[in-house]
């Protein structure tokens, strides 16, 4: 199933997506990047600013020309993508997609209790308000499933036996 394919993390913001990719790279001969990084290196400018100073569609159309670039030039590699990154049209075509699932209580449990919560916080312009926040998370928890090929419920699990759970998935199927 995975030959030449990518696997591609989803899920909602601060649900671990990148740190997960970081473990399964130290699990695996994998390598991994992360597209809302791509798109920072790209523009000079953290994601922040880009919403700031360009707004949310200018961020939006990025994360398209990231998601056909990831498409058409990388393989074998692990993609953590942003939280929104699931409505790419052709995020099917980039690799295995696997869904990090959570509760929207335990997502934020999990980043409040961070040692860098306040940066994790503040770096993510979508999670200011956080009664919209939710209502983006109820919004997107069905789409994500249905954009998946994998769908792994993390809450129970540290990052290093979610990493694990997902390369002995993918290699026993
Ligand atoms: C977004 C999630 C963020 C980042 C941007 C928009 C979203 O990434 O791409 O702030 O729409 O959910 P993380 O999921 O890494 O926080």
């Amino acid at each position: 199933m995975l030959k030449n394919k990518n696997i591609v993390l989803i899920g909602f913001m601060g649900v671990g997506k990148g740190t997960i990719a970081r473990t399964m790279v130290k699990q695996s001969d994998y390598f991994a990047i992360d597209t809302d990084d791509l798109i920072e290196s790209l523009e000079n400018k953290k994601i922040k600013k880009i919403f700031e100073e360009n707004g949310e569609l200018y961020f939006r159309n990025l994360e398209k020309k990231c998601a056909l670039w990831c498409e058409k030039n990388i393989t074998n590699s692990i993609i953590s993508t942003g939280g929104g990154f699931y409505k790419q049209e052709n995020i099917k075509k980039i690799g295995t997609i696997i869904y990090l699932q959570s509760s929207f209580d335990k997502i934020l449990e999990g980043i409040r209790n961070s040692p860098n919560a306040k940066k994790k916080l503040k770096k993510r312009p979508l999670l200011n308000d956080l009664d919209e926040a939710k209502k983006i998370y109820e919004q997107r928890i069905i789409e994500y499933e249905k954009v998946a090929n994998i769908v792994i419920n993390i809450e129970e699990l540290d990052p290093s036996s979610v990493a694990k759970k997902i390369l002995q998935t993918l290699f026993l199927e």
